[in-house]
């Protein structure tokens, strides 16, 4: 430990007590470390403070995270602090102590490390000492926990002034090793970092000790009958029926990307007497209400309410839920307020079924569910000792929409033309599937890429990015089940479906005469049979959200060009070509476009001509297997190879940001061939 420097030593502690879920939220909480170095201007020794820039998660913290700033010009501030109504001043002020480059942004919370005298402080965001933080006697409970060695600071919203009352406390009691944070948290304070971090366990340990040995028995009250979970299978189907309808319900205002909870956490809360009260009085913690808004949509209905009535009544609380919020904007906004940042609900809550929560992409929806069950453990905990006493309205509107917190929302990059958007690729594990599946992801979407094979789905998916960006599923399209379970699936990842290659094929090459009456059943099962399936399907869950939405068929060349030795083949695409007409015709109406592409002489990476197909062509012409490629370009007016990522982009523009009034259309993608010209 000696040997590492004191930045590094920070790190290190951060890292430990980050990865824990117990200490803090994700992204929640701070740390630093004081140490002196030697300024490179004057050949001196300089005071200097590392603390945990804005934005970063204490688990995964690295030292670029870190902001450095000069203690003495830090601590120069109070001299210049034009007082509370006029605190945030102070954050640009930091600008003016950093040493060198800075380092990462300082956060608001940098004044409680630089101003505390102590070499090393944390402020973390524990459900147990929230829990204590958030009990209406929290300042009592605080003096019978920890006598006088942890002090109770009553609510004050993260800043300046919060920086000077820990550092007036902590020099009032030189005995305490932290404080509580009403409403808020924890900070504790050591002379080394060993001891900080010992004091901010202990500090965290004995209120979860304290809880499990002196809460009430059912802190959430009795069981509520007829709220209690839903048996799995039951309850995955609920959720994946109503998930269209809630996505919809979430991003009346913006499009949102979802996720779904069925912890014990959750559905226990759900099925207890006091839920829709403890729901009302919302969450506490400063880090909360951008991420969950100040509370859930909670269905008041029984988990044996039929999905008809659940999407009936969610319609009807989703009207309430977004009067509720506006009035809430309205009492509370000023004249410098930002403007409202729509009124639809971040966490919808489902007895018997679950949580969905919701972002603008998978890992914004996912954090937004962790810190609504952080709640949940917070309420319990202060309802198992006390009453669940949050900071009230006004206060939390500060928060929500202070100016600060609204400037890092201007300062994020612009999203991707398909960032919320959430894609279904049939057939995607190889060939054109997995090119369009990568395009559509590298563009912001969310991808569900399902196949024959699990493994294979599941390794293209791997390949494309982690479980926030893609998931591989199994399905065979051919069969009516496979297909809803993979809908299922997908809705169940990220909460709805806007997006749907149909994309699953394969491709037997036979005269009329060799071709079987299976043949026949299989190109059309796999093809004709499965994209309509796969549209219906999709279609269910695009109409739900009233989002609109976009369905692409890979149909072929063959659709429209008639050569020897193709019927079952081009037979079924022209039947898909077909189908993106009827459906375009029909699902205008609910904003849903239907397009197709046409390729022609796709061979490298295509699974259909490295299975016989490939072989027989170049048999056909006389060409050697691996040359099939360059042999069709030659055919091709442009005389060029068509690749997977050729039918990828034109996918892409098809649904992507500019062509918002096309439906009913078919690209060819094959470098022009006059025979399959439109028209
Ligand atoms: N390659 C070309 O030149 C070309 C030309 C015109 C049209 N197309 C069409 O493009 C699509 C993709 O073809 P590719 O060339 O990438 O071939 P490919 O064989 O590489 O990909 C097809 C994928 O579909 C999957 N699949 C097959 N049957 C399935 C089923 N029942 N359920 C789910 N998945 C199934 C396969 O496992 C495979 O991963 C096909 O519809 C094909 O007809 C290809
Ligand atoms: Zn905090």
């Amino acid at each position: 430990m000696t040997d590492l420097t004191v930045p590094q030593q920070l790190i290190a502690r951060s890292n430990r007590l980050g990865s824990d879920p117990k200490n803090t939220n994700y992204a929640g909480g701070n740390t630093s470390a004081k140490g002196t170095e030697t300024d490179p201007v004057t050949g001196q020794p300089v005071e200097l403070v590392w603390v945990k820039g804005s934005g970063g998660d204490l688990g995964t913290l690295k030292e670029a995270g870190l902001a450095v700033l000069r203690l003495d010009r830090m601590r120069a501030l109070v001299d210049v602090y034009p007082g509370i109504e006029r605190e945030d001043e102070m954050v640009a002020a930091f600008d003016y102590c950093l040493h060198g480059k800075g380092g990462a942004a300082p956060s608001i919370d940098t004044a409680m490390h630089g101003l505390v005298d102590a070499a090393h402080v944390d402020h973390l965001h524990p459900d147990s000492g929230i829990a204590i933080a958030t009990a209406a006697d929290g300042e009592a409970l605080t003096s019978k926990i920890y006598g006088d060695k942890v002090v109770w600071v009553p609510w004050r919203r993260p800043g300046f002034q919060l920086g000077l009352d820990i550092a007036a406390i902590k020099e009032k009691n030189p005995q305490a090793v932290g404080c509580i944070l009403g409403g808020h948290g924890i900070t504790a304070w050591g002379d080394t970092s060993d001891e900080a971090e010992a004091n901010s366990l202990w500090i965290i340990d004995t209120a979860a000790a304290y809880i499990a040995e002196n809460s009430k028995a059912e802190p959430f009250g009795p069981a509520l009958d007829g709220y209690g979970a839903l048996p799995e299978a039951e309850r995955r189907a609920k959720a994946a029926a109503l998930a269209g309808t809630i996505r919809g319900i979430a991003s009346k205002d913006r499009p949102m990307v979802g996720h779904f909870t069925d912890s014990d956490v959750v559905l226990d809360f759900l099925a207890a007497a006091e839920h829709p009260r403890l729901a009302a009085l919302g969450t506490s913690c400063p880090d909360h209400f951008l991420r969950t808004k100040v509370k859930p949509l909670v269905l008041d209905l029984p988990a044996s309410a039929s999905v008809e009535d659940s999407i009936a009544r969610l319609k009807e609380l989703h009207e309430a839920y977004r009067e509720d919020y506006q009035g809430y904007y309205d009492r509370n906004a000023t004249a410098d307020s930002p403007a409202i940042r729509g009124a639809d609900p971040l966490i919808v809550l489902v007895p018997g079924v679950g949580m969905f929560s919701f972002g603008k992409d998978k890992q914004t929806a996912r954090v937004a569910g962790e810190f609504y069950t952080n709640a949940i453990n917070v309420m319990r905990g202060a309802e198992g000792l006390s009453t669940y006493a949050p900071i009230d309205e006004a206060e939390k509107f500060r928060i929500e929409y202070w100016a600060l917190e609204e400037a890092k929302l201007q300062r994020m990059p612009k999203p991707k033309p398909l960032a919320s958007r959430i894609a279904l690729i049939t057939g995607a594990a190889g060939g054109i599937g997995k090119a369009t599946a990568k395009k559509l992801a590298a563009e912001g979407a969310c991808v569900v890429i399902a196949d024959l094979n699990l493994e294979k789905a599941q390794a293209a998916a791997a390949e494309i990015g982690g479980a926030d960006v893609a998931l591989g599923v199994a399905a065979d399209v051919s069969d009516e089940v496979a297909v809803q379970a993979a809908i299922d699936a997908a809705v169940l990842a990220f909460g709805g479906i806007d997006l749907v290659v149909n994309n699953a094929g394969l491709s037997l090459s036979k005269s009329l005469l060799d071709t079987t009456g299976e043949d026949f059943d299989l190109q059309h099962r796999v093809m004709a049979k499965g994209s309509f399936l796969v549209s219906k399907a999709a279609a269910k869950v695009m109409i739900d959200q009233e989002m609109g939405g976009d369905i692409v068929y890979i149909s072929s060349k063959n659709s429209v060009f008639a050569g020897p030795n193709n019927i079952a083949y081009s037979a079924t695409k022209a039947n898909q070509a077909h189908q993106v007409r009827l459906l375009a015709a029909e699902l205008g109406a609910h904003g849903i476009k239907v397009n197709g592409v046409n390729p022609d002489g796709v061979v490298q990476g295509s699974g259909i001509f490295a299975s016989g197909w490939g072989a027989n062509r170049a048999a056909v012409y006389g060409v050697e297997e691996k040359d099939l490629g360059k042999f069709y370009a030659q055919r091709t007016i442009l005389k060029k190879e068509v690749l997977p990522e050729h039918i990828a982009n034109a996918v892409f523009v098809l649904c992507g940001p500019e062509m918002t009034h096309t439906t009913g259309l078919h690209v060819p993608v094959d470098a022009g061939v006059a025979a399959a010209f439109l028209r």
